[in-house]
């Protein structure tokens, strides 16, 4: 029997928690030889609810959960977590951009930033869900001066599956045949959503679905899903996040398809031109618990000019939270 790995999720009596806890604690995201220990942070006034979740973690009897630590205190639950899960922000509402949460949830990620940087293991990976991800990773990652930077990840996996799922839908083939999609830059309106490099069962993805259509629809409707899932469901989506989580998470320590890429928001380390230190969306292979960016893909004038915007989209958002932004050490170079 394998020795059980820490994983940590904050929010984790939230909405996306509801899902993820359930799936990490089958096996969903290490494996089913792989013993897990949960260590959830909530804030106070919800660590009522928060037994409930344990109650009915327990109740389900899971062969792989070894333990349940509860808590409010970011240095307990962090204690030597080899995984971390950052889901606890608020979540907007209709009418919101994600990035109108940034003066709401900045602060969640300083602290956590330094509570990981204290207890966690030196070799942590960190995805943060909460909104705005990219930047909410930035500031968690510049507040760990300890860990390197690249252990510090967001999600724009759901908008990867997204596209694919709609890919899949327009052309009525499966989505295991759907392969190599990228999604680029922000997780917001300006993320760019790139079937350039793709192809659908063999032939081309841009052919398969139509330029004009992923041109005209496409990109606008992976764009704004969030939004639209917002409008339907009166709440933002919980369930796909959370399976994106745990694709997140297990291709980065399980490894991708050969022959297919997944979308990570990462430091850019100045691959396509991207201004370095900001994190960003790129196109990654995985293996052996660490991700590489798909260097050499030939990036058309119409892809270029929107991944510009949504550079320059997280360069304001870097600039604006600046006073959460401790010095770079060399690591973060
Ligand atoms: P929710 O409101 O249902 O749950 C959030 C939970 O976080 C609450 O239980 C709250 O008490 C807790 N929380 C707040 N501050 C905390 C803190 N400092 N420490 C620990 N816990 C804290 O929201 P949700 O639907 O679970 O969404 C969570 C976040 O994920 C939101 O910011 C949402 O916008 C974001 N989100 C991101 C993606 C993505 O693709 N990156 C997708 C969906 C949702
Ligand atoms: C999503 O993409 O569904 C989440 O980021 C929630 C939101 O605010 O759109």
């Amino acid at each position: 029997m394998k020795q059980p790995v820490r994983i940590a999720v904050t929010g984790a009596a939230g909405g996306i928690s509801y899902s993820l806890l359930f799936k990490i604690a089958a096996g969903e995201v290490l494996g089913s030889d792989q013993p897990v220990i949960l260590q959830l942070l909530e804030i106070t006034p919800a660590m009522d609810a928060l037994r409930g979740v344990a109650m009915e973690l327990q109740d389900c009897a899971y062969p792989l959960l070894q333990g349940v630590v509860l808590s409010d205190d970011p240095t307990v639950a962090f204690k030597d977590a080899d995984y971390a899960f950052l889901v606890g922000a608020r979540p907007r509402g209709p009418g919101m951009e994600r990035k109108d949460l940034l003066e709401a949830n900045a602060a969640i990620f300083s602290v956590q930033g330094k509570a990981l940087n204290d207890v966690a293991s030196r070799q942590v990976k960190v995805l943060v869900v909460g909104n705005p991800a990219n930047t909410n990773a930035l500031i968690a990652a510049r507040n760990a001066p300890d860990l390197d930077p690249t252990q510090f990840t967001a999600m724009t996996r759901l908008d990867h599956n997204r596209a694919v799922g709609l890919a899949a839908n327009k052309t009525g083939f499966a989505t295991p045949t759907i392969n190599r999609v990228t999604i680029w830059g922000n997780h917001s309106v300006t993320q760019v959503p790139d079937l350039y490099h793709a192809d659908v069962a063999g032939e081309e993805a841009v052919d398969a679905v139509g330029e004009d259509w992923y041109k005209n629809t496409f990109i606008e409707t992976v764009q704004k899903r969030g939004a639209a899932i917002i409008d339907a469901r009166g709440a933002s989506s919980s369930a796909s996040a959370a399976q994106a989580a745990i694709d997140h998470m297990r291709d980065w320590a399980l490894g991708t398809y050969e022959g297919d890429w997944v979308s990570m928001a990462i430091p850019s380390d100045g691959s396509y031109g991207v201004a370095k230190g900001i994190i960003y969306s790129f196109p990654v292979r995985c293996a052996f618990g660490r991700y590489e960016i798909v260097q050499g893909l030939e990036i058309n004038d119409f892809i270029a000019g929107k991944m510009k915007a949504s550079e320059q989209e997280l360069i304001e958002e870097r600039d604006a939270v600046a006073s959460l932004l401790p010095a770079e050490t060399e690591a973060h170079l």
